[in-house]
């Protein structure tokens, strides 16, 4: 190898391989640190499951930390007709409000009766519950069941938890928590955000 490019091979060469260890090890520590949340949050809630519907993606990224740190199985409430593009969609949001018109979803339910506890996350549509978990809400029964309702919005809730009390039959409803502009908020406070709320959640169980 002539001399010239062994010169700037060898330290380029050397630069990646730093880059590259030290970026894993970022990545192993933030998997210890996660896996410490999930043990001490782990055997507080019995077996968990997460429901959540999620157009835009703000109630999945939030369903699947809530997954991670109560290691529970999750399930996505999935329509079987899509939606239409912005300015349309608030008009089919709102027509679905009524109960004639939910939507229809792909799936059938799950079974609640192996788990102890269930959360359920929706964006908030028309400062209340979003049609899709309507749906879902209208078909289940949750006999026996500690059900925890968790919204995302832009900002106006309106009567979202009020609504999901009523909605949601015969659930032990525990106080939920909403989440404002979730794709605005900073990765660590968010995590923070959910790690605390789940802490204080089990410590008053
Ligand atoms: C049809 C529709 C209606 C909405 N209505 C409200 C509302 O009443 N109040 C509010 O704060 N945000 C409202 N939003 C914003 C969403 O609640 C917010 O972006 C949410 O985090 C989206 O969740 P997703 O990404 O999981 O779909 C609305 C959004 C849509 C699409």
């Amino acid at each position: 190898m002539p001399k010239k490019l062994l010169k700037f091979f060898l330290p380029a060469l050397i630069c990646s391989i730093i880059f590259i260890y030290s970026y894993k090890s970022e990545s192993y520590a933030d998997e210890i640190s996660e896996k410490n949340i999930h043990i001490n949050t782990l055997t507080d809630f019995g077996k968990v499951l997460v429901v959540y519907y999620s157009l835009s993606g703000n109630t999945k990224n939030i369903a699947n930390k809530i997954k991670e740190r109560t290691n529970a199985d999750i399930y996505e409430i999935k329509t079987v007709n899509k939606y239409p593009p912005l300015p349309f969609l608030y008009i089919t949001a709102k027509s679905q409000m009524n109960p004639k018109n939910y939507p229809k979803l792909q799936d059938k339910l799950p079974d609640f009766s192996q788990y102890d506890m269930v959360f359920i996350g929706s964006p908030v549509w028309w400062y209340t519950i979003a049609s899709p978990v309507l749906s879902f809400l209208s078909q289940a029964d949750f006999q026996g069941k500690s059900v925890v309702p968790f919204a995302t919005h832009g900002g106006k809730y309106g009567s979202f938890f009020e609504d999901f009390a009523k909605k949601a039959k015969n659930a032990n409803v525990i106080d939920g928590k909403d989440f404002k502009k979730v794709n605005k908020e900073k990765e660590d406070s968010l995590n923070d955000k959910i790690t605390n709320w789940l802490k204080n959640l089990s410590s008053e169980l």
